[in-house]
């Protein structure tokens, strides 16, 4: 195993800092049997957020152009963490000059940079590069507990689904526009947190198979500009000039996934849900649920404890459940932990990939660029769908290895 690792950040906004902030944890969650990381450097556009983020996390030093991070033979492991429609650019020379690249989802703003995407990961895993995206939620102990109680028949099988993430970061007329609400159908509220949804939903119900009852709307035709620079969701001093909006506030569609069907919902104006993520799966001997604004627990209602005493119970979340023990510094029961864990231990499971920790003794591995395309497939799908009054379309990449890795680290 390497001694140390280098580590560089490409995008210091809104996930560039949790990316940050999760390779600083990294090597001590869990256990210290990993190399230990150099954090050398940040890269934003804008000069004053890449050196204060590099200051303010520990990082060497900061840079304005990701190229100088090509060059640079102290860095072996970059977090790609911008836009989705600079992902490939940045990407494929990132891997083509040796990094380990993680990015952040979905894959890229369209299919075809996402096919060219894979391409070069599959290229560049047969030089030892590792290419990888980031589901952040799959690491949600509550979304991991769902998928253990599935598979271990607590559940049991699977017979319908369904998910929301409902976000207001666009509730607002006065949100100012972004790179968020610019590209073609799907690239909107659907590729943004539906790429998330559609991940999760896999991740319990298996491969999704076909997709039915697209629909897409805009219901803010035209934002503000803004008159500075714009970090993730922030509502910033705004023009009076305005920019058309030209993707999805709202999507939904229904799947046919290898166990049961469902429903997916996703919303960027849904005013009083900032992060409203909420699964809910329906199984053979009960139902279960998690709610991302309530992460520290789980609702379950199993069928054999009878019309007396049965419905949903409270399951707080604790040492017993995936991804808690070790996970914190304090790993107590009842201690509670959010989003920017997942983070942390995203990063940590890249880092044991790419020391070569079996997979016996590592967290369940980031999911491949194959899953990630994937992913784009079903949301191209589900544009296509909501484009054509909501038609059936297939999918056929058969994809059934991909986004399932094991739940439990
Ligand atoms: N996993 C998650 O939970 C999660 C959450 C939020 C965003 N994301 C993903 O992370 C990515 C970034 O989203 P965000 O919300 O952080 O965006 P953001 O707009 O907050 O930040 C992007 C940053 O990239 C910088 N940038 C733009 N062009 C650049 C370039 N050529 N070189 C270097 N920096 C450049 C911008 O200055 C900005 O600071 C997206 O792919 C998004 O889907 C993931």
């Amino acid at each position: 195993m390497v001694e140390t690792l280098g580590v560089a950040v490409i995008g210091a906004g809104m996930a560039g800092k949790a990316h940050m902030a999760a390779w600083k944890a990294a090597p001590s969650v869990f256990s210290s049997d990993v190399p230990a990381l150099r954090l050398v450097a940040v890269a934003d556009l804008y000069e004053p957020l890449a050196r204060e983020c590099a200051r303010r996390f520990g990082f060497e030093r900061h840079c304005t152009d990701w190229r100088e991070i090509l060059e640079d033979d102290e860095i072996q492991v970059v977090s790609v963490v911008v836009a989705n429609r600079l992902h490939r650019e940045i990407v494929e020379a990132l891997l083509e000059a040796g990094k380990h690249v993680l990015c952040e989802k979905p894959l890229s703003d369209s299919l075809e940079d996402a096919e060219a995407m894979a391409e070069a990961a599959r290229h560049a895993e047969e030089r030892g590069v590792l290419a990888r995206i980031g589901f952040t939620f799959l690491r949600a102990p509550g979304v991991a507990t769902l998928r253990e109680l599935i598979d271990d028949g607590t559940l049991g099988r699977v017979r319908h689904i369904s998910g929301r993430y409902w976000t207001d970061y666009g509730a607002s007329p006065q949100a100012p526009v972004s790179w968020r609400y610019r590209g073609g159908p799907g690239s909107g509220a659907l590729a943004d947190v539906g790429s998330h949804l559609t991940y999760l939903l896999e991740f319990l119900a298996g491969p999704v198979r076909e997709v039915s009852g697209g629909r897409l709307t805009t219901e803010i035709a035209e934002r503000p500009l803004p008159l500075g620079n714009v970090v993730g969701h922030q509502h910033v001093e705004v023009s009076a000039e305005t920019a058309p909006v030209e993707n999805d506030d709202y999507a939904t569609f229904n799947a046919r996934f290898e166990h049961g069907a469902g429903s997916l919902e996703v919303s960027r104006v849904a005013t009083g849900h900032p992060n409203g993520l909420v699964l809910e799966v329906f199984c053979e001997n009960g139902s279960a649920r998690w709610d991302q604004e309530r992460p520290s627990e789980i609702g379950l209602a199993l069928r054999g404890d009878g019309p007396r005493v049965g419905g949903f119970r409270q399951v707080i979340l604790g040492p017993a459940h995936p991804y808690v023990a070790g996970g914190m510094a304090m790993d107590a029961p009842g201690v509670g932990w959010g989003q920017n864990q997942m983070f942390e231990y995203q990063a940590r499971a890249f880092l044991e990939e790419i020391a070569g920790v079996p997979r016996d003794q590592a967290l369940p591995r980031c999911a491949a660029f194959d899953a990630g395309l994937h992913n784009m497939r079903i949301l191209a799908a589900a544009a296509d769908s909501a484009l054509a009054g909501g038609a059936t379309v297939a999918l056929d990449d058969a994809s059934d290895e991909l986004p399932l890795e094991g739940a439990t680290p």
